[in-house]
């Protein structure tokens, strides 16, 4: 039976550390750091994700000011508003949450934030700068992932890693980690057109999902004693609760975690140190842009 790891604690942990963090750097003299959130129209599973990372960044003396605006804003109207926080002085992290309407291209909303505002990490010299293992903003799923492992004392070493998906925010991103010399993983990346999925994923010391689609990952996929993240979070009905769904990850729980070593749970998981690392590189923002 799996070890549960707990994004709950982990995230805790990490968010009393960034909170010390910015005790001291308050202590020194400076401004809280300011993370500014742009929220396009009234998608309600982005409402609630702002709304999570309004109360994290609370939590631990964050300031931030999400700017709400209608579905029907125009690209020209929201590269105005991205610019205006570029030159901001007062603001250290400048965050777009998607998914955007269809109208709007996303990559040139991403283009248009400063990198060094970016703390999303999704800005192409960002993403560059981690290919290359230069310091960079590490997009927020892929880092609380190596971080979970890291607090866990999982080693990568020389494991073998296998990624389901291959998309930018997580996938490819999540690979680039991976492979640095600091982790030091032998990395596959797997994705819808991978010929014999299974045979990659049965090889997996460990493994991340991130597809997107529910219990995708089932046992017969997963080697024995496994670690397996799961990053997947999936609505799917259940009339027994009040709204109507439950949450659920790419990873079939219950028989996945008979066989795995550890296993995250969702909710409760990967979810939650997304949340946490975009402090952490909110705070690191905050300090670089103080000089
Ligand atoms: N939508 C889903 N995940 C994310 C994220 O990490 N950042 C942003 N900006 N939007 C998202």
């Amino acid at each position: 039976m799996a070890q549960r790891l707990d994004g709950k604690a982990l995230a805790q942990a990490v968010r009393t550390d960034v909170r010390q963090e910015i005790t001291a750097w308050r202590d020194a003299g400076h401004r809280p750091p300011m993370l500014k959130v742009v929220l396009i129209g009234d998608h309600p599973a982005s409402a609630a994700y702002v709304r999570g990372k309004e109360k994290d960044a609370a939590e631990v003396g964050i300031d931030t000011e999400t700017l709400r605006y209608p579905e029907s804003i125009a690209e020209d109207e929201l590269l105005d508003v991205v610019q205006a926080l570029n030159a901001d002085a007062a603001v250290d992290g400048v965050l777009v949450q998607l998914p955007l309407p269809d109208h709007i291209n996303e990559q040139r909303v991403i283009h248009a934030i400063d990198p060094a505002k970016d703390v999303d990490g999704f800005h192409p010299e960002n993403m560059g700068r981690l290919l290359i293992g230069d310091p960079a903003f590490i997009p927020a799923t892929p880092y609380g992932i190596l971080e979970m492992l890291k607090r866990s004392d999982i080693a990568t070493e020389g494991q073998r890693a296998v990624i389901v998906g291959r998309s930018n925010i997580v996938g490819k991103p999540m690979a680039a980690l991976l492979l640095q010399r600091t982790a030091n993983a032998t990395v596959t990346v797997c994705h819808s057109r991978t010929r014999n999925l299974s045979a990659h994923t049965q090889a997996a010391d460990i493994l991340v999902a991130a597809v997107g689609r529910a219990g995708f990952i089932t046992a017969d996929m997963v080697k024995e004693g496994a670690v397996v993240i799961d990053v997947g979070i999936n609505r799917v009905d259940d009339p027994s609760r009040e709204r109507g769904y439950r949450l659920v990850g790419d990873v079939d729980f219950e028989p996945v975690a008979e066989k795995a070593g550890w296993i995250t749970p969702v909710p409760g998981g990967v979810g939650l140190m997304t949340r946490a690392m975009l402090l952490v590189n909110t705070l690191h923002a905050a300090k670089q842009h103080a000089g």
